[in-house]
């Protein structure tokens, strides 16, 4: 079992040390636990990927305190530092061109990095405390669903690390939207997440693509030469058709259930509205929220998918989200955990 720290003076300092000694700490962020190390320490980093089981070629992100600390990881541009003071610190993650200074290991050796400042006051702390950027991808066993509590983090990692910071619940619940900012004139989204595209294209007055993956973009390492940008090759390391799952068979539906539908009972399936149904429901209804707040939704995700994982069921039903905003993230996480990409 880890050691739960509830974040007082002498707990951040402590855990501080332990990150810059080359340990791994489990974060609290405002969208999903991290599991962190020294970004600038390549065996941490590597140890990262052993605890989580995750492939050598899908790239972490790194954490800095403020956007000074972010630019001893990456080359800042007109565009990113637009976006910087709009959303950051927050739930906006910028590929950007690496400092040599930065580990292959971290960035899967490609000449780019994902960086962001977090808003969670904890670990921000901890990142000005521990006077590192910190490498942390979610603190799950690769491929299952992200945690949104310390509880979570100690359940499936619990066995393989030895500190956990706990911050309490995430206020997202949803990992942050990774955007490749590298060429100031043409803004990708690569992951949706907590930061909606309407909220990027609002902020720089024109449409943000979304990036589309060809089939077979998930298999493997993909060469990215010094000097060659990673968009030449797979854009969206990691972005997996299979991930977020839960081991119960996940099944997300096109379409909203119906009043009858909801009324009669279906044994051994967990069937999930988006919001709380107005009439009556069979046993096994649920729903992430009770009046259509789509934060709420995000926050109850993938709690929700794990209280229902251990509920045994044979079968969990999804509804999807309002396409629009947060919904297009949780609609995201939910095809993906079906499988579908
Ligand atoms: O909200 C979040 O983003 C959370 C918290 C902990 O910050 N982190 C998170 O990390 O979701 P992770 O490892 O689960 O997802 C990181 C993803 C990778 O799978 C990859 O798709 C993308 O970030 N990524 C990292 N570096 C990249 C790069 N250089 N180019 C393109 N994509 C990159
Ligand atoms: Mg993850």
């Amino acid at each position: 079992m880890a050691i739960i720290h509830t974040g007082s003076d002498a707990d951040l300092s402590f855990l501080a040390s332990v990150l810059r000694a080359g340990g791994l700490v489990a974060v609290p962020t405002e969208t999903v636990y991290g599991l962190a190390a020294n970004a600038f320490n390549a065996d941490a980093c590597r140890r990262i990927f052993e605890v989580k089981r995750r492939p050598a070629h899908d790239p972490m992100i790194v954490h800095a305190a403020t956007r000074t600390a972010a630019d001893s990881v990456a080359f800042f541009n007109t565009l990113a530092d637009e976006l910087v003071a709009r959303f950051w610190p927050g739930p906006l993650t910028l590929v950007l061109r690496k400092r040599p200074l930065v580990p292959e290991v971290v960035t899967s050796g490609r000449p780019t990095v994902a960086v962001r400042v977090p808003a969670h006051p904890l670990f921000r702390t901890l990142l000005d405390r521990a006077g590192l950027p910190l490498a942390a991808p979610s603190a799950n066993p690769f491929g299952y669903v992200s945690p949104t509590t310390a509880e979570h983090v100690q359940q499936s990692l619990g066995d393989v690390i030895d500190h956990i910071l706990d911050g309490g619940p995430c206020a997202v619940g949803l990992e942050s939207t990774i955007l490749d900012a590298t060429n100031p004139q043409d803004p990708v989204i690569l992951r949706l997440g907590a930061t909606p595209r309407e909220d990027l294209e609002r902020a720089l007055g024109r449409p943000v693509r979304v990036h589309v993956r060809r089939p077979g973009d998930d298999s493997g390492p993909v060469e990215a030469p010094e000097g060659v940008s990673a968009a030449a090759g797979e854009r969206a390391p990691g972005m997996l058709d299979q991930h977020y799952s839960p081991r119960t068979h996940l099944e997300l539906r096109d379409h909203a259930f119906s009043e009858e539908e909801l009324a009669a009972p279906v044994d051994g399936v967990a069937r999930v509205c988006y919001r709380r149904p107005t009439g009556p429901t069979a046993p096994g209804v649920h729903w992430l929220t009770t009046d259509g707040d789509p934060a709420e939704a995000a926050r109850r995700l993938f709690a929700l998918m794990r209280e229902l994982d251990g509920a045994g069921y044979a079968q969990l039903v999804f509804e999807p989200a309002p396409a629009d905003g947060l919904g297009a993230a949780i609609n995201d996480r939910l095809r993906r955990a079906a499988g579908r990409g």
